[in-house]
């Protein structure tokens, strides 16, 4: 019988991100959270949050690169795009991007983003997620406090209608969650790509124009 990580190997996603040079499968959450909400319009200035192996970053770099040729318009626009990805894991290198090993929650992150965009930023991913223990109710408040720390970084570093991808897991506190979410925001949607495993109570929180 096939293991856990040959049975992964098995998986479409896995198999579709391997042929498309992508360094995980979540690559296909991002892209579909992207066709449905163009989170990425004009965004030239982006954060990623929990961004080891890499995957998302190389999604951001696809679209921040194409944005700098499809909105040469009088709206806004930068003739150039800053990238960070902050993990507690080492990310490896990708060309033109930033990465920070560092954990989130710390209080020092905030300078080290201060001092690579001296600017707010069009758009904040997270992906970030803790490590399960494998129970779901202990794992979801613990995923919220994490989601509550991204949050505060929002607050903080994301511009005036500003995009935010956050992800949570689902379980009674997550609509005191969103609520909190929703507050800052003018739009908010929950979603769960295709790529997202159907056993997985994992779930997109997508902020639209910060207010
Ligand atoms: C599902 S993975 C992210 C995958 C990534 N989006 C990609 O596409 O390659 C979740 C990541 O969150 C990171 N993480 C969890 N807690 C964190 C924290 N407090 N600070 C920084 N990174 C954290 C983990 O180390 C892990 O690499």
């Amino acid at each position: 019988m096939a293991n856990k990580r040959e049975l992964h190997k098995q998986e479409p996603f896995y198999k579709q991100a391997k042929k498309e040079g992508y360094r995980a499968r979540s690559a296909y959450k991002l892209l579909d959270i992207q066709k449905r909400f163009n989170i990425f319009k004009r965004a030239f200035y982006i954060l990623d949050l929990g961004s080891a192996p890499g995957s998302w970053l190389q999604v951001a770099k696809k679209f921040a690169e194409e944005n700098l040729e499809k909105y040469k318009d009088q709206f806004y626009y930068r003739d150039h795009y800053k990238i960070i990805g902050i993990d507690i894991k080492k990310v490896s290198p990708i060309e033109n991007i930033s990465t920070i090993k560092a954990d989130l929650t710390t209080l020092e992150i905030q300078d080290q983003i201060d001092s690579y965009f001296r600017a707010k930023l069009d758009l904040i991913l997270s992906d970030a997620s803790i490590k399960k223990i494998g129970n779901k109710f202990t794992d979801h408040i613990r995923q919220l406090n994490l989601c509550y720390n991204i949050l505060g970084i929002v607050k903080n570093n994301l511009k005036y209608k500003g995009n935010v991808v956050i992800k949570a897991f689902q379980g009674s506190d997550f609509e005191k969650f969103a609520k909190e979410m929703k507050s800052i925001f003018r739009f908010l949607k929950s979603y769960k790509p295709k790529a997202s495993k159907k056993k997985s109570n994992e779930i997109y929180l997508i902020g639209l124009q910060k207010k």
